[in-house]
This record gives C-alpha cells, structure tokens and sequence, in this order.
C-alpha cells in the first residue's frame, strides 16, 4: 500500500522506513534522538520544481528566490544551498543577515523584510553595502531616511487580505485584523512623503500576507497579488515586486500538493506588461517536507478511553502541531503490523498543549520503537526553546 505522504526520498521498502536514501531506523540506532535529519537533495527538487513553473509560465530571468531562512537556518544546510547558487536570502533581523553571510552569501544576496526595528538594528544594517532592504513601517522609513541620505528602499505594503493553508487565522499576515505588517493604503501617501523627505527611492514593493497556503487558495492569491499592484502603479520608480512566500505543502492525506503551474501562471498573467521583476521568498516550501523528526516512543498507556503514546521530545522543539494546528504526520521507522487503533501522540513537556497529534488511527506502536514525524524541516528547529531544559536535539544534513 502506497502512503499519501510517500515520494522519492521518503518510503517504505521492505518495511523499512527510508529517508535520503537511509534506513531511518539505522539513523535512529546510530545518531540517538530527538533528531532532525534534512534532506539537502529535496531541498534542491523544491527549488528546482519551483524554477520550472516560473520559467514554463514564461517568467525566464524575471524572477529571483530568496530563501527564508527563518524557516531552518541550519550552517550546513544554508552553506549546502549557497554552493547550489539557486536562491539569495530572505533575512529578518541583523543576526539572520550575519549569519547567511557566514554560510557564503554575500550582502547583495539577501533581502530584508523585518519588524519593529531598534535603532540599533538599523545601524549595524547600514554597515551592510548592497542589502535590499525593505522597510515595513513609516517610523522605519524616517529612521532609515536620516542614516544616510539617498538610498534606495523597497516598501512592505499590507493589502488589507490574508492567504493560509486552510484559511487558517493563526497563519494569517494581514486581512480582517488589523496587523503590525506592513503599511496600508491609508498610510502609503504619508510613508511616500516621508520617504521624499529623506530623498529615498523606492526601488521595491513587497508583500507577505500568510502561510501554507494550497491549491484552493489560489483564488485569494490572485486577488491579492491584484490588489498590491495597486501600491506599485502609485510609482515611477518600482523595479522589482517582492511576492512574498507562503506558498504551502500538503500536511494530510486530504491535502494535495499545491498546483505551482497555476500559481505561476497567475503570477505571470499579471506581470505580462508589467516591466517589474518578481522576488519569491518561500521558507516553508523549500524547507518544510526536506525534514524529518526521529524520536523514540518511551510510553504507551492507556488512560480512559485514549492511548496515550508518550515520545522524548515535546512541542518546543517543533511548535508548529501545537501552536498553529498544523499536523505533523507521524509514521514509524519500521513498519507496524497488527490491527489499526486509535492513539493520541504526546510528548515530554509538562504543559496540556504538548500534543504531536491527537485521535489518529495507525498500526500498534511500542516502547523503545523510533517514530517520525514528517514535515519538521521548516519553523521547528529554528524556533526550538529550551523549556522544562528539554530543548536538546541534533540536527544532520543528508546530502
Ligand atoms: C516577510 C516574510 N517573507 C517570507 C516568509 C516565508 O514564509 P513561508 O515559510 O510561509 O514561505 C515569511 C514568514 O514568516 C515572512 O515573514
């Protein structure tokens, strides 16, 4: 039987779980867990598959792919990318700028959209020539503005309308709520004057408006890309269109991938007689299914009517199950006979949201057995925390 979430590079054979080529079980037995094992072979395959759709849309050399690296900054990863020349960087504070520098990119690479800047912040940027910087609010402007006189700038612009996996709220970036992202239509005229003040040019317009979004989305994409080049034609002076990222892999069986020759050719249509160039700053999907998280199943019990089956790492070390409700799916590293039961998957935090996932139906699982769990590869190494001290994991890049 074929698994919704099996491809090339993730499958069983012979009942062995293999991932990158490895028996995921002899991973488990060498390395010890938790650990995030990354497939850097993937990770090219979604660059790859993303180029295809932007260049069959007819978008040759218009567009450029900034990774997000706020989605797995891990140095061997990042280094592993660098060495593919395939994407710049999308950075989101001096430290991430530093950082991708540190793994070979140079300044001129990186795109940078962050929030709430400190002055501090803006002056170690400056120190940076050739970074692109975004800025999300009037204040920055003006911040920016007095540094130096005479620098080009792109402009984070907020649509009023957000996009997410499964119009998830959590995973919005703007729309009915009113966020910190970005600067609305309202305010445009006044982050314009401003800009003039200081003699800035707007060089870009940018927008990010949610994550994870799929195939049904794609309606709310292109009224949204239509709606922020409303910000770009108030300009002389745009030359590129930074679209943000957002773009979302399945996370279900009822999930299908997203239609990427759709979602280019949106793009494409509306940038047929537009002189502009595209920026794609996709974390989640380049990173997201090129992850896998190997723990060991330490408890299974019964409490009431639940079987609890308890693992040695818990939602700090991946936030994502627990705190956007967005499931991990957990497959085991050696394929499990026996009839199907119910099981809710829990890790080792003393906190109630510390659920992997809850009520899911699967073969038995047993103490001492290593799980996976699928799609570990963005926003859960890179957002681990050290509670209850129980924040330690390794991390391996699979080449
Ligand atoms: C400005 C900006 N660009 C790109 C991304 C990447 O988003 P995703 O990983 O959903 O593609 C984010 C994510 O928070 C972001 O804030």
């Amino acid at each position: 039987m074929t698994e919704w979430w099996e491809r090339e590079g993730l499958q069983y054979r012979d009942g062995f779980l293999i991932f990158a080529g490895r028996q995921v079980d002899d991973l488990a037995r060498q390395f010890g867990t938790p650990a995030f094992f990354y497939d850097g072979r993937r990770f090219t395959a979604n660059i790859e598959r993303l180029r295809s759709a932007l260049d069959q849309a007819g978008l040759v050399n218009r567009y450029r792919i900034k990774y997000a690296m706020k989605a797995n900054r891990f140095m061997p990863l990042l280094t592993h990318l660098r060495k593919t020349g395939l994407t710049g960087i999308d950075a989101c504070s001096p430290g991430e700028v530093e950082h991708a520098i540190s793994c070979g990119f140079s300044a001129e690479d990186i795109s940078f959209t962050a929030t709430s800047l400190a002055n501090r912040d803006l002056e170690r940027l400056t120190r940076l020539r050739g970074l692109s910087m975004n800025c999300d609010s009037i204040s920055t402007i003006r911040r920016w503005g007095e540094l130096g006189i005479g620098r080009s700038i792109g402009i984070r612009v907020n649509p009023a309308m957000g996009i997410s996996r499964a119009q998830n709220e959590k995973l919005k970036y703007s729309g009915v709520n009113t966020t910190k992202f970005g600067i609305y239509r309202e305010q445009f005229g006044d982050a314009l004057a401003v800009a003039r003040d200081y003699d800035l040019t707007i060089n870009k317009i940018h927008f990010h408006t949610g994550c994870g979004y799929l195939t049904p989305q794609l309606e709310i994409w292109d009224a949204i890309v239509e709606s922020c080049l409303w910000f770009v034609d108030q300009l002389d002076s745009v030359e590129v269109v930074n679209v943000g990222g957002g773009l979302g892999v399945p996370h279900t069986a009822m999930d299908s991938p997203l239609d990427l020759t759709r979602w280019a050719s949106i793009l494409a249509r509306h940038f047929r007689n537009r002189p502009q160039s595209i920026e794609i700053e996709p974390g989640d999907y380049l990173a997201k299914d090129t992850g896998l998280l190997l723990l060991t199943v330490n408890t299974v019990e019964q409490k009431m009517e639940t079987v609890f089956v308890g693992v040695d790492a818990g939602f700090n070390i991946a936030v994502e199950p627990a705190g956007y409700g967005l499931p991990f799916h957990p497959v085991a590293a050696l394929r499990q006979t026996g009839n199907n039961r119910k099981v809710t998957i829990v890790g080792n935090i003393n906190e109630a949201l510390d659920v992997w996932y809850a009520d899911i139906t699967m073969p038995p699982l047993s103490e001492g057995q290593c799980l996976t769990l699928i799609n570990a590869g963005a926003y859960s190494s890179s957002m681990a925390s050290n509670h209850c001290m129980r924040g330690e994991f390794k991390e391996f890049l699979l080449l």
